[in-house]
């Protein structure tokens, strides 16, 4: 649904929000908008998210009020609080407050102060961080690596520092924003192949290749889709990049320390560590920090990514603190506790499928930290989510335009810390409030 409610809420006016506005509508109505006035999408979009957020149907830019472990608490923006049962967090090994860890960065800002006040090209580049560059490379067999601000930061900055305007780009149609943005950013000849389809891939590179041999082309997907909780043939996608001379770049931002042999991912898992072209990750999710990187064989791609990567160039290196983090969890995903907790981390992901199918729910993709339940419809959804906070339960809503239409879904992360029992708590909730949403919808909304 449009504008429709905003424009009729011109300024001054008084009718009240209505329920039906709150549940339907997308951010995508307020993308685009002409107006010379810049900000009025931005007052109508205003004015949609606090009728939302007024009905208790905005679960997004929640407040933690306690760190984010199997248990918390998330402060709304009117303020309410909300404690419950988190699976809304992507700490996948529960590293966040683990002692070494924030030993580690203590010990770090004793040391080193809590900045590192410049690019890593300039001066910013502190001495830890290439040894954490060094301690990857080892990890990934790899033995080139460069460190980026975010996970965004390195899917952005790799495709637009290697991707000219006449070069190519084919990836798989469910790629994240980081990488859909990067490749928009650097090509007209973006090519979305179906989602996992190495067919459909080599059919688009057939075509590019017979219509033009002299320009370079980008092949891109991930090691753990982040809404789908699925992995692609990367054997199979490595062997077409190689036929077809393009570049295969895999962003491993779920998966790497959180599965796989070793906390290898599932570039570990399909035993082909060290033998894809390009690995881009996050320290977002495994290694309890903000950070990104990029990996591969040649020093020429790091080299020529630190002057050419506008993300890492033009942007302030990770800081001391959060280099010791990262380098701290390296070293206890490739330990014994590791591997213990990727143990723990797995058994609770089965609990939760198994009793979520066990309710009767549709749960996608395969094994991993990501566990997406569909909701469907996006009333439904949101009012499923609501009840879902009254009964303590906390999971992040994923509606369209991050997923087609009518097929939102709720995107559960599971921490190694949770139990068997924090899962059959959980999905018995889901189900509960799945089933009250039906009776709460209104006349008006029941249709798809
Ligand atoms: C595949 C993928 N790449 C990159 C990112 C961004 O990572 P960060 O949050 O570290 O910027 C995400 C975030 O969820 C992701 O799912």
């Amino acid at each position: 649904m449009p504008l429709d409610e905003p424009a009729a809420l011109a300024e001054g006016s008084s009718r009240l929000p209505t329920l039906e506005f709150a549940l339907t509508g997308s951010t995508a109505d307020y993308l685009i908008h002409a107006s010379p006035d810049l900000l009025s999408k931005a007052r109508a979009f205003e004015h949609w998210e606090s009728t939302r957020l007024a009905h208790g149907l905005l679960p997004f830019a929640r407040s933690l009020q306690t760190p984010p472990a199997a248990h918390t608490t998330l402060r709304e923006q009117d303020g309410r609080d909300v404690r419950g049962l988190n699976f809304s967090s992507q700490d996948y090994l529960a590293l966040s407050s683990h002692p070494a860890v924030v030993a580690a960065a203590q010990e770090a800002m004793a040391r080193f102060g809590v900045h590192s006040a410049g690019s890593s090209v300039l001066a910013g580049n502190v001495g830890d961080g290439v040894a954490l560059e060094q301690a990857l490379a080892d990890f990934l067999g790899l033995p080139h690596v460069l460190l980026f601000p975010t996970g965004w930061a390195a899917g952005f900055g790799v495709i637009k520092g290697l991707v000219r305007p006449d070069d190519h780009v084919v990836m798989d149609v469910l790629a994240h924003n980081c990488l859909q943005t990067g490749a928009r950013a650097a090509t007209r000849h973006v090519h979305l192949h179906r989602h996992l389809d190495v067919d459909h891939a080599r059919r688009l590179l057939t075509r590019i290749r017979r219509n033009d041999p002299h320009n370079g082309i980008m092949l891109i997907t991930e090691g753990c889709f982040s809404m789908d909780a699925d992995s692609p043939d990367l054997a199979a996608l490595q062997a077409l990049a190689q036929e077809f001379q393009a570049l295969l770049v895999v962003d491993v931002a779920h998966d790497l320390g959180a599965m796989g042999p070793n906390g290898q991912g599932q570039i570990g898992l399909q035993g082909l560590h060290g033998q894809i072209d390009v690995v881009i990750g996050a320290f977002s999710k495994s290694f309890a920090s903000n950070g990104g990187f990029v990996a591969g064989r040649s020093r020429a791609l790091k080299e020529y990514l630190r002057y050419f990567a506008a993300t890492a160039t033009f942007s302030n290196a990770l800081s001391p603190l959060q280099i010791a983090v990262i380098h701290q969890s390296l070293k206890i995903v490739r330990s014994v506790e590791g591997e213990w907790r990727r143990e723990q981390l797995m058994q609770a992901v089965q609990a939760l499928r198994q009793a979520l199918t066990q309710e009767g729910l549709t749960v996608w993709g395969q094994a991993s930290p990501i566990v997406p339940v569909l909701l469907g419809d996006e009333r439904r959804a949101r009012l499923a989510v609501r009840e879902m906070g009254q009964r303590h339960l906390l999971a992040n809503l994923v509606e369209f335009p991050a997923v087609p239409r009518h097929r939102a879904r709720l995107r559960m992360q599971v921490m190694s810390s949770h139990t068997a029992e924090d899962a059959q708590q959980a999905a018995a909730t889901v189900a509960a409030a799945l089933a009250a949403s039906a009776q709460l919808m209104p006349q008006a909304a029941q249709t798809p």
